[in-house]
């Protein structure tokens, strides 16, 4: 069965992106089939594996605006061996468009059921928004994974990711468990980070994934370059956490199917 991964978390700048961008890497470099979908209007997955900003109509949004067939919006990320979906700007009509309609939720669910066969993980990059595009995430998915930055304090905002989750679950529009935390943008040097980081472990035991990415420049500098960090720069720290997370990944995938 294909699992569908949900990368959210409404708060901007959690490095949501950067890790869906990431694990879908290093995923397809364990010779897992891997793809990719950017639901945010700023197209930041899109841009940080080299696709132009919004070049073509034949996007996500246009698959949620059912002006499209998803089969013919999957593009091949050859450098990187994995499929994406590109966002668009026009993402951010979506929640205007499919305002009240019938399957407002289940459109990218829907989208996703002709294609998920091909694939063995769909990784959905989610915008920094409670919307409509991360509703129809939650819906899609059967994992959740939330970056949380070790910078400053955004619990609320997971706080309020969960409660989310949890009412679509209870309304049975969704059935989306959440796989783990991931401490993203650590800087072991700060005092704050270390404060925020043992703070998660207090409150969210059991939930947090050991693998925590640490501040790396090489990853910023990566995602400008159109590249992922593995295929920028192998050698550094910020490849090394997240090739760790793929794996402590996997073994969570393959615990919960045991
Ligand atoms: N581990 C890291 N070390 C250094 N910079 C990072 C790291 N992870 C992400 N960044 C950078 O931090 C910024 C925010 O990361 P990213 O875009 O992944 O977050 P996001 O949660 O997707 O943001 P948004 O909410 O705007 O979609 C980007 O410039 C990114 O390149
Ligand atoms: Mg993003």
């Amino acid at each position: 069965m294909t699992d569908i991964i949900a990368i959210a978390n409404p708060k901007g700048g959690s490095a949501k992106t950067a890790t869906a961008v990431n694990l879908c890497c290093a995923l397809a470099a364990t010779r897992r089939k891997v793809l990719l979908v950017d639901l945010d209007p700023h197209c930041s997955a899109t841009v940080a594996v080299g696709f132009e900003h919004s070049a073509s109509d034949c996007s996500i949004a246009g698959v949620l605006l059912g002006e499209y067939v998803i089969d013919d919006c999957i593009k091949t990320y050859t450098q990187g061996h994995f499929d994406v979906i590109p966002g668009h700007e026009d993402l951010t009509a979506i929640p205007v468009a499919l305002y009240q309609e019938k399957d407002e939720k289940l459109r990218l669910k829907k989208a996703l059921s002709r294609i998920a066969r091909h694939y063995d993980f769909i990784i959905l990059d989610c915008p920094p928004a409670l919307n409509t595009l991360t509703v129809n995430a939650l819906c899609a998915a059967n994992l959740l994974i939330i970056p949380m930055p070790c910078e400053y304090f955004a619990i609320d905002s997971m706080f309020s990711l969960i409660a989310l989750y949890q009412e679509l679950n209870a309304s049975g529009e969704a059935s989306i468990k959440l796989l783990g935390i991931v401490r993203t943008l650590f800087d072991e040097t700060h005092p704050l980070s270390q404060q925020i980081s043992h703070e998660l472990e207090e409150q969210f035991e059991g939930m947090l994934f050991d693998s925590i990415i640490n501040y790396n420049e090489r990853i910023s500098e990566s995602a400008s370059s159109g590249r992922p960090i593995m295929l920028y720069d192998k050698s550094s720290s910020g490849a090394r956490a997240y090739l760790a997370l793929a794996g402590e990944f996997l073994k969570k995938v393959r615990d919960l199917k045991e």
